[in-house]
């Protein structure tokens, strides 16, 4: 396993074969985070971007069998935020650091592009020094063109499982992996930032499927990817299928770091439900990033995606001071600054 690791730490990238049987090993774990974390310093030293996340809606009208706020699940109690929400939010985000906000949400239909842009262009106005992030799913062309020329920069669309079988087997039939793909392709040519990932541990993944993950993220050339395990949520079709595992899901952190040394890498909240300690084990397995919750806390609850999903109680200042503590713990800071992508200079 040392010298696969070895080889992809110097070539950027591997077979599938290579990938899958590194993915499906324990082996070596040491030495795999060891060499992620040199990778993370030598692009981002030990700084920590943080990311105020504003989730925006609740509402959804996809069905994907894993998602809690799914269409169908008649049970959650809808909320939408509204501009002067929106607004507030990022000012008391301004204030305790945050110079990135990232706007996610179902595919709400309520947010027309009249709308949406209507509140891009204000936050846009108000935090010229800010990032806007989005996280809206899936769109038209001329809709992703439209948010950014309202002053959007990056966005966020995991493409879930690159492999169209597998995809097929978590969402129903009026979703593609397909449609999915284009929607990151349409977005890199924009001119956005772009994000992708994928569950890790999702019902019917496999190795090979997170080869497939790895070669198309590779191919991608996102500037960021966002991962996570699989967690149940008791209301959704897959509410009996087994959680993602924490060593999997860091093992395949820490291989993202080798495959692209200056991706911004989230330490996600999913990671943290499972783990107490799982966003610091994230940053000692490559990541560099963290998206504390800026939302009202009166909604934090029903932005319900998996369950016994962490910080739904807290306030963000108190999420912000509590992140503080735990990433200087492993050493590392949190750094007031938009954090965008370093571009990767070959040796
Ligand atoms: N467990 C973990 N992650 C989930 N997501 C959606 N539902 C779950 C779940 N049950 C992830 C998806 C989506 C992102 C916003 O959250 O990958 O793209
Ligand atoms: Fe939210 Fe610790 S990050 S309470």
């Amino acid at each position: 396993m040392k010298s696969l690791i070895e080889k992809l730490e110097k070539q950027h990238t591997l077979s599938k074969e290579e990938f899958a049987s590194l993915v499906a090993s324990n082996e070596a774990n040491d030495f795999l985070f060891q060499r992620a974390v040199a990778v993370r310093q030598e692009h981002y030293g030990n700084n920590v971007y943080i990311r105020g996340l504003i989730e925006l809606s609740n509402y959804c009208k996809n069905n994907c069998y894993y998602c809690g706020i799914r269409a169908g699940n008649t049970e959650v109690s809808r909320y939408r935020l509204l501009k002067d929400d929106i607004l507030s939010c990022c000012e008391q985000g301004y204030q305790l650091g945050f110079r990135t906000f990232v706007l996610q949400g179902g595919e709400d239909i309520y947010y027309t592009d009249d709308i949406m842009t209507d509140i891009i262009s204000a936050i846009r106005r108000q935090y010229p020094d800010c990032a806007i992030t989005l996280s809206l799913g899936e769109h038209s062309y001329d809709t992703y063109k439209a948010y950014f020329d309202a002053g959007a920069d990056r966005y966020l669309l995991r493409h879930e499982t690159a492999n169209f079988h597998h995809y097929s087997q978590l969402h129903p039939q009026s979703l593609s992996a397909e449609n999915r793909q284009q929607c990151l392709y349409d977005l890199k040519r924009i001119g956005y930032q772009v994000g992708t990932g994928f569950m890790v541990g999702s019902p019917y993944q496999t190795p090979e499927y997170l080869a497939e993950d790895l070669l198309f993220i590779k191919q991608l050339q996102p500037q960021m990817v966002g991962i996570g395990p699989f967690i149940p949520h008791h209301q959704t079709p897959f509410a009996a299928f087994p959680q993602g595992s924490v060593d999997l899901t860091l093992r395949l952190l820490a291989i993202l770091r080798l495959m692209l040394p200056t991706v911004l890498l989230p330490a996600t909240t999913a990671l943290g439900t499972l783990d107490p300690q799982g966003r610091e084990k994230g940053i000692l397995a490559g990541a560099n990033v963290i998206m504390p919750n800026l939302s009202p806390v009166a909604v934090r609850k029903k932005y319900q995606i998996y369950d016994h999903k962490i910080c739904t109680g807290d306030e963000a200042a108190e999420c912000r001071f509590c992140l503080q503590k735990r990433i200087e713990s492993i050493g590392c800071r949190i750094v007031v600054d938009r954090g965008d992508a370093k571009q990767y200079k070959e040796k």
